[in-house]
């Protein structure tokens, strides 16, 4: 039979993302609503070990939706990979009485939550990461919005560009993934995209591109950079030794991962958020929350983590395709 939960904890951890205190709002209120008592836990599986608990109510989640950032914080906690810390992090939730918790965040964060899980605390994931790299789920939280961050700050580079007649790398985030970049890639009309998922460009073939489209009369030429590909300066300068037109690096760096949340970001994240606590309260444990196909729906962590992604061929090539 399964437990009966009183108490859950909830945390965020790893890289922050907007709708993250969308969806802190949803599990507090949905557990509340359930007649559950939360603990906030603060600066993920850091905070837990630290002890830094707090009660939530209803009213400590007020005017916080359209906030970017996360208010309980988050931290990377080196400590929490290893038994011990593992070990260390059951025993501090049982003293506090939490029986569930809910974790909202990434991969990474996924392999703690299943460590909870392994020692006793039930738990339930929400995919909370800017880069869409979560292989369960085709939505995670945060990405419509950084997305939306980026498009809006490569219009306006591309702007300055063209009366310049410069070719511009604009450098997004993603080390590892480049949805990010491709999505950019497609919305900005960016003429080169380069991910992380394809290490073999051809650095001599943008530069023809680039030569020859400037013969056709193009006034510009952008090239989106995702973070783990990098080197947009250094690739700058080459390029401008080579075509001999001025050529321009932007880092939009961590400004995609703040400011308020999308209308998405912040209707999926409530609706993960009241989700996971209600598998929670079903007696569910080492879950994690997806949207497939239209549905939000749930799967084993173990199963989630072993699923694959991968940038779709045919929106690459279509990306292509269409800045010609
Ligand atoms: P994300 O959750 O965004 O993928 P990280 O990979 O940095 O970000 O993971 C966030 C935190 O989750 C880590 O700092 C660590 O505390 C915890 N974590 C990551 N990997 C593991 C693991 N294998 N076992 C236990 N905890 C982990
Ligand atoms: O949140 C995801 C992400 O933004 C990645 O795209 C990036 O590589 C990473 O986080 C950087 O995180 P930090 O510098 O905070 O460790």
């Amino acid at each position: 039979m399964a437990k009966e939960i009183k108490t859950i904890g909830v945390l965020t951890s790893g890289g922050d993302a907007p709708g993250m205190n969308a969806a802190i709002r949803a599990v507090v209120r949905t557990a509340i609503a359930r007649g559950v008592k939360v603990k906030g836990i603060k600066k993920g599986y850091q905070g837990l070990l630290n002890e830094e608990i707090i009660d939530m109510e209803a009213k400590d989640v007020a005017d916080i939706i359209h906030r970017g950032g996360t208010v309980l914080g988050t931290a990377r906690c080196l400590e929490f990979k290893t038994p011990e810390g593992q070990q260390k992090g059951a025993e501090i939730c049982k003293k506090h009485g939490i029986d569930g918790i809910v974790v909202i965040g990434g991969d990474g964060s996924y392999r703690g939550a299943q460590a909870l899980s392994r020692l006793g605390i039930n738990t339930i994931g929400i995919p909370g990461t800017i880069d869409l790299d979560i292989a369960c789920t085709e939505y995670t939280i945060g990405f419509d919005t950084a997305v939306n961050t980026a498009m809006e700050a490569i219009d306006k580079v591309k702007d300055t560009s063209s009366s310049h007649e410069r070719c511009s790398i604009i450098e997004v985030m993603g080390r590892d993934a480049g949805y990010i970049a491709l999505w950019c890639g497609i919305a900005n009309g960016a003429e080169d995209i380069l991910l992380p998922e394809k290490y073999d460009y051809n650095e001599q073939e943008i530069i023809n591109n680039i030569i020859a489209s400037r013969k056709k009369g193009k006034t510009h030429h952008i090239i989106i950079n995702a973070e783990g590909i990098g080197h947009s300066t250094s690739m700058a300068r080459r390029i401008e030794a080579a075509t001999g037109i001025e050529t321009r690096a932007t880092i939009l760096g961590y400004m995609q991962r703040g400011g308020n949340p999308s209308a998405k970001d912040r209707y999926y994240a409530s609706i993960m958020g009241a989700y996971a606590v209600d598998i929670l309260l079903e007696g569910k444990t080492n879950r994690v929350v997806g949207y497939q196909h239209g549905e939000f729906v749930d799967f084993d962590i173990e199963e989630g983590l072993n699923m694959q992604k991968s940038i779709d061929e045919y929106q690459f090539e279509v990306a292509h395709l269409l800045s010609v």
